[in-house]
């Protein structure tokens, strides 16, 4: 309980939902940011491990990217933001929701040059926070590749629950991959 309040009081969530962690700015993604998304998004040791990156990375795809991010904010369909350390763009994150916005698939891609550093885990639980406490989500789940192991673990020091293995498509090997499935229920969070 002591934890759970702690970790609640270092993510804030202001209009125009801005989150702030002890670290980070997590700031929705705008076609501002494109250029350095690109940076990190082209290159394949990203790019492999995702669900929505392709690879080669074709001229024009961030900038396609966030706008449908945006749109799909406005729609309510889920949020992306652009995660910031020291005025520098090092990744994304994003929440998925289903069509009747109970559900909420969690997802990440961080720049080679800032891993390491537990920000994956520190932008994750802050985009779990912001589901419980702001989407006010039932559930969250995300997928990671069986051979992701640096995935895997964010997800499990994030506070989510392994539940199993599941076929997805990897847009960058052009086949589909064995993921490892990840859940937390809003009620978790509160134990
Ligand atoms: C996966 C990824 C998000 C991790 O980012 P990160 O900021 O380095 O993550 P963190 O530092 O918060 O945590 C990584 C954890 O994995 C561990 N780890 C790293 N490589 C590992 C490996 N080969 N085997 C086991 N654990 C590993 C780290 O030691 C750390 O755990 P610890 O804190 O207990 O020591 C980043 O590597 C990335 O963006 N990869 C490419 C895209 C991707 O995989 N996206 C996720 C799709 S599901």
């Amino acid at each position: 309980m002591i934890a759970a309040k702690a970790q609640e009081a270092s993510t804030r969530v202001d209009a125009p939902r801005v989150i702030t962690t002890e670290r980070l700015v997590l700031e929705p993604l705008e076609l501002t940011h494109a250029r350095s998304l690109t940076r990190f998004a082209r290159l394949w040791e990203v790019a492999r491990f995702t669900a929505n990156i392709p690879h080669p990375y074709p001229p024009g795809c961030a900038d396609n990217f966030a706008k449908q991010s945006v749109e799909q904010r406005r729609s309510g369909g889920g949020w992306v933001f652009a995660v910031h350390y020291d005025e520098d763009v090092i990744g994304v994150v994003d929440i998925t929701l289903s069509p009747d916005r109970r559900n909420g698939e969690l997802g990440y891609a961080f720049a080679p040059w800032a891993w390491g550093h537990g920000f994956a885990t520190e932008a994750a639980r802050a985009l779990i926070n912001f589901g419980f406490g702001t989407l006010r989500l039932d559930v969250i789940e995300a997928f990671a590749m069986v051979e992701n192991p640096a995935s895997c673990r964010v997800l499990a020091k994030a506070g989510m629950r392994r539940i199993g293995e599941q076929m997805l498509p990897a847009p960058a090997r052009g086949n589909d991959i064995l993921c490892e499935a990840y859940r937390i229920f809003w009620t978790e969070r509160l134990a």
